[in-house]
């Protein structure tokens, strides 16, 4: 099977599928992106992630390059053309193509959208689950936009090669007065000794996590108790349980941090039990785009 990419306007073969060397994306770090998990071949959480999407795009002030809708069709398009199963699907818009200059570029320069997909293997996903995996603190570095979903990602890149050069998974990132804001590329949760769910809150110092929301839905349904407030790095150390969340983890246990084991150092039930629950809380769309309106709300 050839793999193919959507570039502006066109869905070509991978090896061709090439942006200009002045992409504002590429010399500036001047655009925005989703990932978003296709189950059987359909979008999980597609709602959530065009309303997150469209805030992105809006604190940026980047324009649509196509309306909400023709990029639902284009997302269902990539899939259908990779034969996808499950796997992650890639969103990239940027403010275009200009000379290179600071200032936002004239009017006439269109953004740039780039849409590909790629198999991901969920069973590897539930194997590594049952393992769990192992984190590291470190301090954040990153800018304070971090609720825009921007692809200025450098610091976290920094992190994530950190915490692989420690012999761990992910970064666990901790403001300046020793609380965890979340991980290089997933929302961090904890369990306390008496058994209460902790995240941090939405609107400081973290990206809106569309797997976060979900649970968070979740949690409220089945009544099971959770705060969202800071917690410590020694908060962490003392842990019941602890787990991450993104779209391509789902809810992933962490059974170590800083080389120190959480708990008994084996994945937490409660954290198992809200991994098994994840896919049915989830909302998976149609095939075909039917036009609807998207949750554009903040
Ligand atoms: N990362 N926090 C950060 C900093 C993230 O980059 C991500 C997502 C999340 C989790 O968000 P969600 O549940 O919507 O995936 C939290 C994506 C997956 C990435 O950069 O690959």
């Amino acid at each position: 099977m050839s793999r193919i990419a959507y570039v502006n306007g066109r869905y070509l073969p991978f090896r061709q599928a090439m942006v200009h060397i002045e992409d504002r994306g590429y010399q500036f770090s001047d655009g925005v992106y989703e990932v978003c998990l296709v189950q059987d071949g359909h979008l999980v959480d597609e709602r959530l992630h065009m309303a997150r999407l469209t805030r992105s795009l809006r604190e940026l002030q980047i324009r649509w390059p196509v309306t909400p809708s023709a990029l639902a069709v284009i997302m269902r398009e990539v899939v259908a053309r990779e034969r996808l199963r499950d796997g992650v699907i890639y969103v990239q818009i940027t403010r275009g193509v200009a000379t290179r200059n600071h200032p936002f570029p004239p009017a006439s320069v269109k953004p740039a959208l780039v849409v590909n997909a790629r198999p991901h293997d969920l069973a590897a996903g539930d194997r590594a689950a049952a393992e769990g995996i192992a984190v590291v603190t470190m301090p954040d570095i990153r800018w304070q936009r971090v609720d825009i979903k921007t692809v200025s990602l450098v610091a976290n890149v920094l992190a994530k090669e950190a915490a692989h050069q420690a012999g761990a998974d992910e970064a666990w990132l901790v403001d300046r007065d020793g609380y965890i804001t979340e991980g290089s590329s997933t929302n961090a949760w904890i369990v306390t000794p008496d058994g209460v769910l902790l995240t941090r809150r939405v609107g400081d110092g973290i990206l809106r996590g569309v797997t976060r929301e979900v649970l968070v839905g979740i949690l409220r349904r089945d009544g099971i108790r959770f705060e969202e407030r800071s917690f410590t790095v020694a908060e962490a150390l003392e842990a019941r349980e602890a787990f991450i969340t993104s779209a391509g983890n789902l809810v992933m246990p962490v059974v170590r941090i800083d080389g120190r084991p959480v708990a008994n150092g084996h994945p937490g039930q409660l954290s198992l039990m809200l991994r098994g629950l994840f896919l049915d809380g989830a909302e998976h769309s149609s095939l075909r785009f039917s036009p609807g309106s998207p949750n554009m709300s903040d």
